[in-house]
């Protein structure tokens, strides 16, 4: 092992602590709604390299009243630990109240949703309004903190607009009320998922804190691109959301590079296949075979974009209504997607994906590259 990695490791991987809470890694897991639920987290978990992950964000409102959907994105298990939760709100008062009741159910530790750009969140005064009032966020931070004895982070991103990036003053401002780290998505508000996410941004929010972690969020889909991470902007922590989807491995590939600058084997095709079969099931076990497949369908094109051409595979697996219905589009892909292989079995080098901003490009014949945020109600997260 070179010298320059062992500083490497001494710098970058080591174990955190969020107030109290000691964890030990500090690579994460970013929430993203429908996707990071309790099935996900299990059998990523498996795989290493993470410790702390989160919840989708769940209206704190709702999980006072114990609605049964946020009930159910709250549900955990022994597998699942450490989780924080993360809720949006802008009443002190019931961020407060879901916080207290978070804990009393043993959940490790409460994030605030900062960034969602979503006008149902955004027009309760939460999510990323809440970048726009600093005096307003620390004192629902404030409230929180003195409610509950777990700590108490927030993720946000750099500001609402250009001309308005709120985070480093934010991120002080919040240290001062009380909060135990922040995690911070290097694009505003306006900017949605264009462009590329600004190191330098999250860079200023790391200067400005005086000791809280300041974790750094955006665009990693590859190993290298997490330790550019820690190394261009001096953040604690990182973590990754549609980087998971594309490759669950990518937070133990991550540990390694950082901790022996070894770049280890990719899994194979048929690794990959076999994760996603473990995740389906796991869907199927939360929420029954029918439901579980269909919610399924969104889920496995994330996979496909490493998967080389994958054109068949996304078709098919878009009407899938049963296990035996997936296992049997394998099958039929596994033949298909021999046409694009050398003669060892590896994807001809035209074939091979490239990471494209924060996801990968699609390289099969006739498709334009593209970046995977999937449509739909969160679709400008
Ligand atoms: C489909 C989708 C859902 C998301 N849901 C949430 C959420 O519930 N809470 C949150 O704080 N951020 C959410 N995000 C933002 C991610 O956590 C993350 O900040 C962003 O995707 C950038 O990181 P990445 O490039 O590693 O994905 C979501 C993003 C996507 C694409």
């Amino acid at each position: 092992m070179a010298d320059a990695d062992h500083t490497a490791a001494d710098r970058f991987l080591r174990p955190l602590e969020f107030k109290g809470l000691r964890l030990r890694s500090n690579l994460f897991l970013s929430p993203l709604a429908g996707y990071t639920t309790l099935p996900f987290r299990v059998v990523i978990r498996e795989l290493g390299g993470l410790d702390l992950c989160t919840t989708d964000l769940v209206n704190a409102k709702s999980l006072l009243m114990r609605n049964p959907k946020a009930m159910k994105l709250v549900a955990t298990c022994p597998e699942d630990t450490p989780l924080a939760v993360q809720l949006f709100g802008a009443d002190p008062a019931e961020m407060a109240d879901a916080a207290k009741m978070l804990e009393e159910m043993g959940i490790a530790s409460v994030d605030v949703n900062m960034g969602c750009p979503v006008r149902k969140v955004v027009k309760t005064g939460s999510g990323s309004l809440l970048m726009t009032d600093p005096d307003h966020a620390a004192r629902l931070i404030r409230a929180m903190v003195e409610a509950v004895r777990i700590p108490v982070t927030a993720k946000m991103r750099l500001g609402w607009d250009s001309t308005r990036i709120t985070a480093p003053d934010l991120a002080r401002r919040l240290e001062d009320a009380g909060v135990a780290a922040v995690f911070v998505h290097g694009r505003t508000r306006a900017q949605g998922f264009s462009g590329h996410v600004d190191l330098a941004g999250i860079r200023s929010v790391v200067r400005a804190v005086r000791t809280i972690p300041v974790i750094g969020n955006g665009d990693i889909t590859t190993p290298a691109l997490a330790r550019r991470m820690f190394e261009e902007t001096g953040c604690h922590g990182v973590s990754i959301g549609r980087g998971a989807f594309y490759n669950p491995w990518i937070f133990r590939q991550t540990a390694a590079l950082l901790s022996t600058g070894e770049i280890v084997p990719e899994p194979s095709f048929e690794d990959r296949l076999a994760f996603m079969v473990r995740h389906l099931d796991a869907m199927i076990r939360f929420w029954g075979e029918e439901r579980g497949c269909v919610q399924f369908r969104k889920i496995a094109p994330w996979y496909a974009r490493l998967l080389g051409p994958s054109s068949y595979f996304r078709k098919r697996v878009a009407t899938m209504r049963t296990r035996a219905d997936f296992l049997e589009v394998l099958d039929g892909y596994r033949e298909w997607r021999k046409r694009f292989l050398d003669e060892n079995g590896e994807l001809l080098p035209r074939y091979r994906p490239v990471p494209v901003g924060g996801a990968f490009a699609d390289t099969e014949a006739g498709d334009a590259p593209s970046i995977a945020v999937p449509r739909g109600p969160n679709a400008i997260w």
